[in-house]
């Protein structure tokens, strides 16, 4: 899993972060940003989370989304089904969006992002439970990014999944 690192921050969306100067070549992506997910931290619809460098504290150059969801137990991937409960629905955490501005793609930003959103989901699992992270990868090299970092992907879709138990073998070895 990708370590912090001292020259990039990460932190809560805030008013000051310039939401219209980020673009990561997927349309719909920019356009969350800038237009739906200040409204959605306000109604505690997405935790969304902004990466920065400390001396440019405006410039976006990635962000993340999580919020609550649930799988149905059949929608487990085998490999993931030993670390899960047998109820129904199973309480999860969804990455409903991640991204990396154009210009800074392919320095591993993403996966910096990506453990921060583990990390974070990992952490908030102890008050509220939940026993896996998920993804919905948008295309195939999106879903190759996210097995390159671990997750489990379900049979033949583009959903992902990452069991808290094995995230805990990472975040407390
Ligand atoms: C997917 C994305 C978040 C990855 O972030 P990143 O900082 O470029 O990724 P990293 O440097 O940590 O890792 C690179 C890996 O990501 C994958 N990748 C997916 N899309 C990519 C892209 N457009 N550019 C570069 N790598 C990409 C590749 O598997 C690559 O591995 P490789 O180097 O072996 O080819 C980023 O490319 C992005 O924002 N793309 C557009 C939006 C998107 O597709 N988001 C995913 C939503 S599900």
């Amino acid at each position: 899993m990708a370590t912090p690192r001292p020259d990039l921050r990460i932190e809560a969306l805030a008013s000051h972060h310039d939401r219209d100067g980020f673009s990561c070549g997927v349309d719909s992506l920019d356009r969350y940003l800038r237009t739906q997910a200040s409204q959605d931290v306000r109604r505690k619809a997405n935790g969304v989370f902004i990466l920065v460098e400390p001396d440019k504290p405006d410039v976006v150059l990635g962000y993340y989304t999580l919020c609550a969801t649930g799988v149905a137990q059949g929608d487990v991937p085998a490999a993931a089904r030993k670390h899960i409960p047998r109820y129904p629905l199973v309480s999860a955490t969804l990455v409903g969006r991640l991204a990396v501005s154009e210009a800074r793609q392919g320095e591993r930003l993403g996966a910096m992002l990506l453990a921060d959103a583990v990390r974070r989901a990992y952490a908030s699992a102890a008050t509220v439970g939940s026993s896996m992270l998920v993804v919905d990868a948008i295309n195939e090299r999106a879903a190759a990014f996210y097995e390159g970092n671990g997750f489990v992907r379900l049979p033949d879709s583009l959903r992902l999944v990452l069991p808290m138990q094995a995230i805990q073998r990472l975040v407390e070895p």
